[in-house]
C-alpha cells in the first residue's frame, strides 16, 4: 500500500520490476513519485514485510528509483479516475480574472493577514473576489474570516466555495477528510489538490482571485506557477535584512515559473509610537527590507517591481485575524488599513478589459 495514496503500489505503476533470484531472493524495484520522498523508508519496510511472507522467499532486496514525468502524468490521470482533467477557468487565455499569489520567503510575515484584508477591501469596493488558501501547513484563512468550522457543499460534482464577508473562500484544509489530520501531501497529490481548488470549485465570474501560499518556495508554489502562469506574485516581507533576503528568493522563483511579480508589501514596518503618535516610528524589525526587495527584484527581473506599501504593526490587525473579521471592515481610519486600502485599489482596480487580447472574432461586413 502506498502510505499516502492508500492504494496498492502494484496498481499505481510504482512497481518497476520483480526478479526472483536463485535461492529465493526477491529483488523489487519501486519507482517513487518524487525523488527524496520521505515515505521511502516506509515503502521499503512495507514491501520487504509483504514479500517476506510469501512461501519460498529467503530474502528481499528493495531498490528505489524515481518515476519519469510521463509516468507521473499517467499516475495523476489514474488518480483522477481516468477522467480528463477539468479545465482551470483562470488559466484560459481569455480569462478576465486577475490572479495574485501571495508569497514570502519565510513564515509568519503576514501573508494570510494581507490576503484577507486585501480581499475584504476589494469585495467591499464591489469586486467579485475569491480566495484560495493553498497553505497546506497553515491554512489559517478560514479562521481569519470566521469560517473555521465551515465545510463547502457540493452540487453535482462542483464544490461551492464558502462565503465570508462577501468573499468566496476555499481552503486546502477543507479538502482534508478530518480537520485535525496532519497533511503530509507533496508533489502530485498537492498539485491535484490545487487543481481541485481551481477547477472543481464553482467560482463564477471573479474579478480577482487571491492565492495564499505557504511560506517558501515549495511544491505548491511550483504547482501554482505551472497551473496559473498568468498569476502575478505579491511578495510579502518584513523590514528585516534576513527576511528581505529570503523574500528575494521567492521573487526570483516566480521568474523561474514565468510569473510576473506585481509588487512587494513590507509588513510590520514600524510600530506607531504610543506616546508621540505615528510620526515617531518604532522600527522593531529594522527598516528598509521592502525597498531592498523591490529594488533587487526590479534589477534582477528587468521590469519595475514596485514597493506597494509599508504596513505598520497594529495590535487590532492581529485581533481582527483572531476574531475572524478583517480590520479593514471595522476601522477604515487605522493607518494599516489606509495603506492596505491603497494597495487593494491599485491591484483590484487595474484595467482588465479586453484591450489587446485575442478574441478569436472576425470583423463582419468588410
Ligand atoms: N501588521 C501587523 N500588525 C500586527 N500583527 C500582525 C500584522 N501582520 C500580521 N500580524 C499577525 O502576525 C501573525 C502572523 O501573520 P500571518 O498569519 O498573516 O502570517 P503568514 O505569513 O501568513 O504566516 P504563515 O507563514 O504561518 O502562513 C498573525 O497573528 C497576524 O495576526
Ligand atoms: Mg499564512
Ligand atoms: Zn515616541
Amino acid at each position: 500500500m502506498d502510505p499516502e495514496i492508500k492504494k496498492p503500489i502494484t496498481e499505481l505503476g510504482m512497481v518497476d520490476s520483480v526478479e526472483i533470484r536463485d535461492g529465493g531472493v526477491v529483488a523489487v524495484r519501486i519507482l517513487l513519485t518524487v525523488a527524496g520522498c520521505p515515505m521511502k523508508d516506509t515503502l521499503r519496510r512495507d514491501t520487504t514485510a509483504a514479500v517476506s511472507k510469501l512461501p519460498g522467499v529467503t530474502g528481499v532486496e528493495v531498490d528505489l528509483g524515481v518515476m519519469s514525468a510521463e509516468q507521473r502524468a499517467a499516475l495523476q490521470t489514474q488518480l483522477r479516475g481516468g477522467v480528463a482533467e477539468k479545465e482551470i477557468p483562470f488559466a484560459r487565455p481569455d480569462s478576465l480574472t486577475r490572479a495574485y499569489a501571495v508569497a514570502s520567503g519565510k513564515g509568519g510575515v503576514g501573508k494570510s493577514s494581507m490576503t484577507v484584508n486585501l480581499a475584504a477591501s476589494m469585495a467591499r469596493s464591489g469586486l467579485s473576489v475569491g480566495i484560495v488558501d493553498a497553505d497546506i501547513y497553515g491554512h489559517s484563512i478560514p479562521a481569519m474570516l470566521g469560517i473555521a468550522d465551515h465545510r463547502p457543499t457540493s452540487v453535482e460534482d462542483m464544490i461551492m466555495p464558502v462565503p465570508a464577508h462577501g468573499i468566496k473562500v476555499i481552503s486546502i484544509g477543507m479538502l482534508k477528510p478530518k480537520r485535525e489530520q496532519v497533511v503530509a501531501w507533496r508533489g502530485p497529490i498537492l498539485d491535484r489538490a490545487l487543481v481541485q481548488m481551481l477547477a472543481d470549485v464553482y467560482w463564477g465570474d471573479l474579478d480577482v482571485l487571491l492565492l495564499d501560499l505557504p511560506p517558501g518556495t515549495g511544491d505548491i508554489a511550483i504547482s501554482v506557477g505551472q497551473r496559473l502562469t498568468s498569476a502575478e506574485v505579491i511578495v510579502v516581507t518584513t523590514p528585516q535584512e534576513a527576511a528581505a533576503e529570503v523574500a528575494e528568493r521567492a521573487g526570483t522563483m516566480a521568474q523561474m515559473v514565468h510569473q510576473r511579480v506585481a509588487g512587494v508589501v513590507e509588513n510590520m514596518s514600524f510600530l506607531p509610537c504610543p506616546h508621540c503618535g505615528p510620526e515617531h516610528r518604532l522600527e522593531i524589525f529594522g527598516s528598509g527590507g521592502g525597498r531592498r526587495v523591490a529594488d533587487t527584484l526590479t534589477r534582477r527581473l528587468g521590469y519595475d517591481v514596485p514597493l506597494l506599501g509599508e504596513i505598520p504593526i497594529d495590535e487590532r490587525l492581529r485581533a481582527g485575524g483572531d476574531s475572524g473579521t478583517p480590520l479593514i471592515l471595522t476601522d477604515m481610519e487605522a493607518p494599516a488599513v489606509r495603506v492596505l486600502t491603497g494597495i487593494a485599489q491599485r491591484l483590484g482596480g487595474r484595467p482588465r478589459g479586453l484591450a489587446g487580447r485575442q478574441l478569436g472574432l472576425t470583423p463582419a461586413g468588410r
